[in-house]
């Protein structure tokens, strides 16, 4: 059964592109798969906090010895880690803001990452542990960055989906969305397209 997960980043509300781009894809894959489930998280309504000392000495700690405070952030931690190994299909919105990912999805990553858990290190490297699961990134952009030197975001989340196991990955741009109504509109209508072909390829 498909199991779904949707992150989204963006701060700007109703308003954001990428979430409505992801709303679509999640949509389509809802309708094709009957009994398919949907968890989702606005990690910029409800951003997770960063890693601090205080956090990393938690998650560290024996169960045995947790305090209350500590068992509250353990808790936030797990449950991260559980939505992604509950989920079939991991849909992720994300502009970018400064070549890179938003913040809060860095500090989701963060929250994702844990070893003996996600991952964990052999001899031949690190080795994740997330497996079968599709994952698609929807992308915005004001600018045109795809392939370049400076998009940190989609060579990150990559990277971060790859540590803990996650290989399949689909990237959805929406790019060149502040130059102007014409090519926003074409930009978008190209990034529906081909989330409506990702859909449907996935229902084959
Ligand atoms: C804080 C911030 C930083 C941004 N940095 C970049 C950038 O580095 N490159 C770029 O092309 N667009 C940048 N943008 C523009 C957004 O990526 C663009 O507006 C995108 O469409 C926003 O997606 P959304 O509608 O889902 O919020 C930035 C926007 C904000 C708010």
């Amino acid at each position: 059964m498909t199991r779904i997960l949707e992150l989204t980043t963006s701060v700007a509300g109703d308003a954001s592109a990428s979430s409505a781009l992801a709303d679509r894809l999640v949509r389509q894959l809802l309708d094709r798969s009957p009994g398919a489930t949907l968890v989702r998280r606005d990690l910029a309504r409800d951003p997770l906090p960063h890693l601090d000392a205080a956090r990393l000495a938690a998650l560290a700690r024996p169960a045995a010895e947790r305090t209350d405070a500590d068992a509250r952030i353990v808790a936030e931690a797990d449950a991260v880690i559980a939505e992604v190994a509950a989920a079939t299909d991991i849909v992720i919105a994300a502009p970018m803001y400064n070549f890179t990912a938003p913040s809060t999805l860095k500090s989701w990553f963060d929250h994702l990452a844990r070893a003996g858990v996600t991952f964990r290190y052999t001899a031949d490297g690190p080795r994740g542990l997330l497996h079968g699961k599709r994952a698609y990134l929807v992308t915005t952009r004001g600018g045109l960055h795809r392939g370049r030197p400076e998009d940190h975001l989609v060579p990150y989340v990559r990277t971060m989906l790859g540590f803990v196991g996650i290989d399949a990955l689909e990237v959805v741009y929406a790019e060149g969305l502040a130059l102007g109504t014409a090519p926003r509109d074409a930009a978008l209508a190209a990034a529906r397209t081909e989330i409506d072909s990702i859909a449907t390829r996935r229902a084959a």
